[in-house]
């Protein structure tokens, strides 16, 4: 049956699979909630969206997707407090940074009401998809791509944007140790580094894989000129603790412009935490680590929260982080998280009820 809720059509599913999710042990992105958001960009405008059971997509093989890659997406996570309430964290500014994907990739804007009405309506119906076990949430996962047709290398004339939702635990299981990028690049100067399009991801895999096989979980990469400055790693932007100054790099066309990060740049000003935003040195974290300045280092991002990472390798040596007491990944983390589960006033105004 179909009703409409907003002025946005829902066509509930006829089951649901919630009874057969073990939300005590839930994995990352891996299982899907009962429905999903659909909303189709035919003949120069966007129709309304509408909320479907959750389902494959059918797609013409010469849809410009599988030949070009015109794809972008964004994460975020849905909250829910003591009380049952469901939060987000700053989504606006995820809407945002998609259009800015979107004008990168040559795709069209989505407007704003349609992301957040759509997104809202869609989170009400999921609600008790929203798991309330310490370290989970409810990752949401926006996504667009070019669904027209043809093998001319140009833009499509047709676009599908969803919003599919995957009840989800932390991002990485145990310790977290990283490579750092001598050789390979995720972005260049006047590329898309700085666009969440599907691509950058591709691009890392590889590197990454080779990484993984040395045992690293993940790569931080490096300018893609010279190899000498911290950029970010994979799924998340970077912090380094030299002595009690917290540095990050600033955020360029190649790298991603984090909202964690700078909801972190911000809390951490907030808790009397020097900060400097600014290019860091590779020779600088190495020098650091050797004569023991380095207290912390650490990846920000909306699916790795703030990961503490234990150690790192550079030109084939290891150099281990040992846990700190007083650790500010521990005590930002703490910061964030009270306010996205609403376990404390948000003075920024950066939460948003569902
Ligand atoms: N950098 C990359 C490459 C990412 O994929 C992400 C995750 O979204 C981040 C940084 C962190 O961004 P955010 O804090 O907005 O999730
Ligand atoms: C996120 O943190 O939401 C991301 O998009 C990173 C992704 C690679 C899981």
């Amino acid at each position: 049956m179909e009703t409409l809720v907003n002025n946005i059509s829902i066509e509930k599913s006829s089951s649901s699979k919630i009874g057969s999710v073990d939300f005590d042990n839930l994995p990352f992105g891996s299982i899907y909630t009962d429905h999903m958001l659909v909303c189709e960009y035919v003949d120069g405008d966007w129709e309304r969206p509408k909320i479907k059971p959750y389902a494959n997509l059918s797609l013409d093989p010469a849809s410009k997707i599988f030949h070009y890659g015109q794809s972008i997406f964004e994460g975020m996570k849905a909250y829910k407090d003591e009380d049952g309430q469901a939060w987000l964290f700053r989504p606006e500014d995820n809407h945002a940074r998609l259009n800015i994907s979107a004008s990168r990739m040559a795709m069209p804007e989505l407007p704003k009401e349609y992301f957040m009405e759509g997104l809202t309506a869609l989170l009400q119906l999921e609600k008790d998809w929203i798991p309330t076990t310490e370290g989970s949430s409810l990752y949401i996962r926006p996504f667009m791509f070019a669904s027209g047709v043809g093998f001319h290398a140009s833009p499509a004339d047709r676009y599908t944007f969803l919003i599919c939702l995957a009840p989800s635990g932390p991002y990485f299981g145990g310790k977290v140790k990283v490579l750092i990028e001598e050789k390979f690049a995720r972005a260049a100067n006047g590329g898309v580094g700085y666009a969440k399009a599907g691509g950058n991801y591709a691009a890392q895999f590889y590197p990454t894989k080779l990484a993984v096989e040395k045992g690293y979980q993940q790569v931080i990469w490096t300018d893609d000129n010279t190899h000498e400055f911290i950029e970010e790693a994979g799924a998340m932007n970077i912090f380094v603790r030299i002595n009690d100054t917290l540095l990050t790099a600033p955020t360029n066309d190649r790298i991603l412009d984090g909202i964690t990060r700078k909801s972190i740049l911000e809390l951490a000003k907030a808790e009397g935490i020097q900060t400097e935003v600014r290019k860091v040195k590779v020779s600088e974290v190495v020098d650091a680590a050797q004569n023991g300045s380095l207290k912390e280092l650490f990846g920000a991002g909306t699916a790795a929260v703030v990961s503490p990472i234990a150690g790192f390798g550079y030109q084939g040596k290891d150099y281990e982080l040992p846990e700190l007491e007083n650790s500010f990944a521990k005590r930002l983390k703490k910061r964030i998280t009270d306010i996205q589960y609403n376990k404390v006033e948000d003075p920024f105004g950066w939460r948003f009820k569902v």
